[in-house]
């Protein structure tokens, strides 16, 4: 376990009081935010402007309010949606957009209050709003010290009003705690969670209910391996065998022709193999679309309110596609008898902390991240032009330099 840095407080004692402490962060009525990593250059293959802003299109154009989930890092993905929020017109009340920062590995020492605020006004330049709706600290390692300044600093943002409310990602109990006991305002902590993988609810979840934060979910179609097939069951034709399932793995990371091949696919495959392989896909798999059909509904939705229906979730954040723009996480209304029934085909689910596997760079899922993103900069000369206006509120106000 990482030990907490000096400047991380008690790490929140198991048994500490409810706090009474709110924030006024609102979760979608429709449950569901839409992931914008699968907008970004280099995510997967056949990436085109013209695909992405069309996709957006798309899902603005369904019913609701659209909520975005971005990051900083995601190449080109906050200035294609900035300037394509204001070529629409689009206000407040039809998108919300999400954001994360999130310094690279090698820059963690440096972060000072300076760099924070300068970080978040690019972002607000980018995405060609005069609030950050919401800014989301990911920190690649907790024992380089700073993390608690640097979401401090976030706070001072907030309370200046230029974000208005402030989240983390990635953050097990322990860090989550300290940050609150430091009086910290966090609103959100982004976490994965689906049916393959069930950390949060091992303690973090249960805090966040006491203490007031809601856990937006990502993952939780396993960036599509728990989705397909779904029309197996029900129309008639046979199931997906292990085999069939084992072929869609092999192509989650480019093994095959006609490959779906994505950063998030490669992610997810590693998650399925740490809980057992082509096999317990499948059953999983099986059972998703066992219990939509049963609900009429496709098993992509039974997945995504898998994670919904679990304590203190506000969201799951879905990656934005053509084939994701139906899925639906309230349309399925599980009963506590179709999450039984869910859990027991996937009894097994990825072991330790939240995002402990993640976090050692060595492992095979710390090898495949890119911790450099930011530095490796957002721009292709060209694309993801500013939008109008938005240039005379770079510069920050208040970054003289303290710390
Ligand atoms: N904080 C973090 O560390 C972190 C990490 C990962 C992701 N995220 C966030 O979470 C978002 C979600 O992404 P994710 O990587 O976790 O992926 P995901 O939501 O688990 O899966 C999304 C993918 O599922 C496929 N899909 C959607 N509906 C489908 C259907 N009905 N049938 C078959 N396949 C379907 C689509 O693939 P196709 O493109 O092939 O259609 C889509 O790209 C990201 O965009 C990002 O915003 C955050």
């Amino acid at each position: 376990m990482t030990p907490l840095p000096a400047d991380a407080g008690s790490g929140g004692a198991p048994g500490s009081p409810p706090s009474t402490r709110r924030t006024s962060w609102r979760p979608p009525s429709s449950g569901l935010i839409r992931g914008c990593w699968q907008l970004a250059r280099g995510h997967g293959p056949g990436w085109t402007r013209e695909r992405a802003l069309a996709v957006l299109d798309a899902a603005a154009a369904e019913p609701g309010r659209l909520r975005l989930d971005v990051a900083d890092i995601y190449s080109g993905a906050e200035s294609l949606i900035g300037a394509w929020r204001a070529s629409r017109g689009l206000t407040d009340a039809e998108l919300l957009v999400h954001t994360k920062f999130v310094p690279d590995l090698d820059a963690l020492p440096r972060i000072d209050r300076r760099r924070v605020r300068a970080a978040a006004f690019r972002s607000r330049d980018r995405l060609g709003v005069e609030t950050l709706e919401l800014v989301q600290l990911h920190w690649w390692d907790l024992a380089v010290p700073g993390w608690v300044r640097t979401a401090e600093w976030l706070a001072e943002l907030r309370a200046e009003g230029v974000i208005r409310h402030l989240g983390v990602t990635n953050l097990g109990r322990r860090e989550l705690a300290a940050l609150l006991d430091r009086g910290v305002p966090v609103a959100t902590n982004q976490v994965q969670l689906s049916l393959l993988d069930r950390r949060p609810l091992a303690g973090l979840a249960a805090l966040c209910r006491e203490r007031g934060v809601a856990l937006l979910c990502y993952g939780t179609l396993a960036g599509g391996l728990l989705a397909e097939g779904s029309a197996a069951v029900g129309s008639g034709v046979a199931r997906r065998s292990a085999a069939a399932t084992a072929d869609i793995l092999s192509e989650a990371t480019g093994d095959s022709a006609g490959s779906r091949a994505s950063r998030s696919r490669a992610k997810y495959r590693l998650i399925v193999e740490e809980v057992g392989g082509a096999g317990v896909l499948a059953r999983a798999r099986e059972a998703l679309a066992r219990v939509g059909s049963r609900r009429g509904v496709a098993a992509a939705d039974v997945a995504a309110a898998y994670a919904l229906a679990q304590e203190a979730v506000g969201a799951v954040i879905v990656g934005l596609s053509r084939r994701g723009l139906g899925v639906d996480p309230v349309a399925a209304r599980l009963t506590p008898g179709d999450l039984a029934e869910l859990e027991e085909a996937a009894p097994r689910t990825v072991t330790g902390g939240v995002y402990e596997i993640e976090r050692d760079r060595n492992g095979p899922h710390g090898r495949i991240m890119r911790y450099d993103l930011n530095r490796a900069g957002e721009g292709v000369p060209g694309e993801g032009a500013r939008p109008a206006g938005s240039g005379a509120r770079s510069q920050p106000p208040g970054s003289d330099g303290r710390r």
